[in-house]
């Protein structure tokens, strides 16, 4: 989501991208709060079904998914994208999971080969998302809707990041009427458009703008995963402590989100989700699909394969939980929960 030039955890000056995955696969990068998930108890039920009738499958902006999982915007255009996005790629294929690519900026303006963003050979059926700034609306219509058709996207997903920009070198200082934007190009834009944070929690405002608007989905991206305070403290060798605690955790983010959005809005839940007790809460919360970028990010780091045992053991873990509380489906986790204050 940064591609100016910082000098990076490598010591010398590297696209702003390299350095925040160098900077995620080798230190601790996520919140010291938590996502507030621990003080959620999933209530026991009784599984009146079989084991094998259990049923995982979604639909999600007109495609079914296998399993209800998202990987959630991580990378495009910096020299170790292509691998990371491959080895996505095709996992999201053989698992029949969905997938956003990182940030298409750099691959817009020209600066980053395109390669790493052209999945659709490696992934030609899978529910793929285009991903660029909410800022970059400014640019206009066709700016989006290439952002989408370039890669042969589904949809696409913003992210809403003004926290992460001004702790950023060269940040966005301007969001002024971007909403204003975007409402406009959503009158009769042709693909599905999602809106993202990056891990502090969607503010409600923009959550009651959304539920007013064209808008598909909101993907809350709450606080107590992946902290960019703590990354840009990394890299920039600045000491950003302060603001890690700024945010909304995951599980608050997702009660406020659902209370307001439509019934026909996709709520997606992410920020610190790392196990299937975690899917399960949030599907009890009433998320729609989950969304997780640094697991798939260590995972893709090393293998296809990786992801894969990876989703498969989140698979395996939801799945228990699914029989504990009773439910044949993720969409039966609803509300089979208690919330401590
Ligand atoms: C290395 C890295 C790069 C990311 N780049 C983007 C990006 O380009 N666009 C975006 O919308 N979000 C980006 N994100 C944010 C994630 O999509 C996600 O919202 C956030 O990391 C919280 O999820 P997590 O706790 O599961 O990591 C990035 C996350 C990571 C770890």
């Amino acid at each position: 989501m940064i591609e100016e030039k910082v000098e990076g955890v490598l010591g010398h000056f590297v696209p702003a991208k390299d350095a925040h995955i160098q900077a995620c696969l080798s230190q601790r990068v996520e919140s010291m709060r938590s996502n507030g998930f621990e003080t959620i108890e999933i209530r026991p039920g009784f599984p009146n079904f079989r084991r094998r009738e259990m049923d995982m499958s979604c639909d999600l902006l007109g495609k079914t998914l296998a399993f209800p999982l998202l990987v959630s915007p991580i990378t495009g255009g910096g020299r170790l994208s292509r691998k990371i996005n491959v080895n996505l790629a095709v996992a999201a294929e053989e698992l029949g999971i969905a997938m956003a690519v990182g940030s298409q900026r750099p691959m817009l303006e020209g600066r980053a080969s395109a390669d790493s963003y052209m999945l659709r050979e490696f992934s030609p059926t899978i529910l793929l998302l285009a991903n660029l700034g909410l800022v970059h609306v400014r640019l206009g219509r066709d700016y989006l809707l290439k952002a989408v058709e370039s890669i042969g996207a589904d949809g696409i997903i913003l992210y809403v990041n003004p926290l992460h920009e001004i702790l950023q070198a060269d940040g966005e200082e301007d969001f002024s009427g971007v909403l204003d934007m975007l409402g406009g190009i959503l009158i009769d834009f042709p693909y599905p458009v999602l809106l993202k944070e990056v891990g502090f929690g969607m503010a409600q405002s923009i959550v009651e703008w959304a539920a007013g608007q064209k808008i598909r989905g909101i993907d809350v991206a709450g606080l107590g995963g992946t902290n960019w305070a703590r990354i840009e403290g990394i890299v920039q060798k600045k000491d950003h402590t302060l603001f890690e605690e700024l945010g909304t955790q995951t599980r608050d983010a997702v009660v406020s989100a659902r209370s307001v959005l439509r019934a026909d809005q996709e709520l997606i839940a992410s920020g610190g989700i790392r196990t299937g007790v975690d899917m399960a809460k949030a599907f009890g919360l009433g998320a729609s699909i989950v969304g997780m970028a640094l697991p798939f990010l260590s995972w893709a780091a090393k293998s296809a394969e990786e992801v894969i045992s990876g989703v498969n053991r989140l698979r395996e873990e939801l799945e228990v939980v699914m029989w504990f509380s009773g439910s044949r489906t993720p969409k039966e986790l609803y509300k089979k929960l208690a919330v401590a204050p």
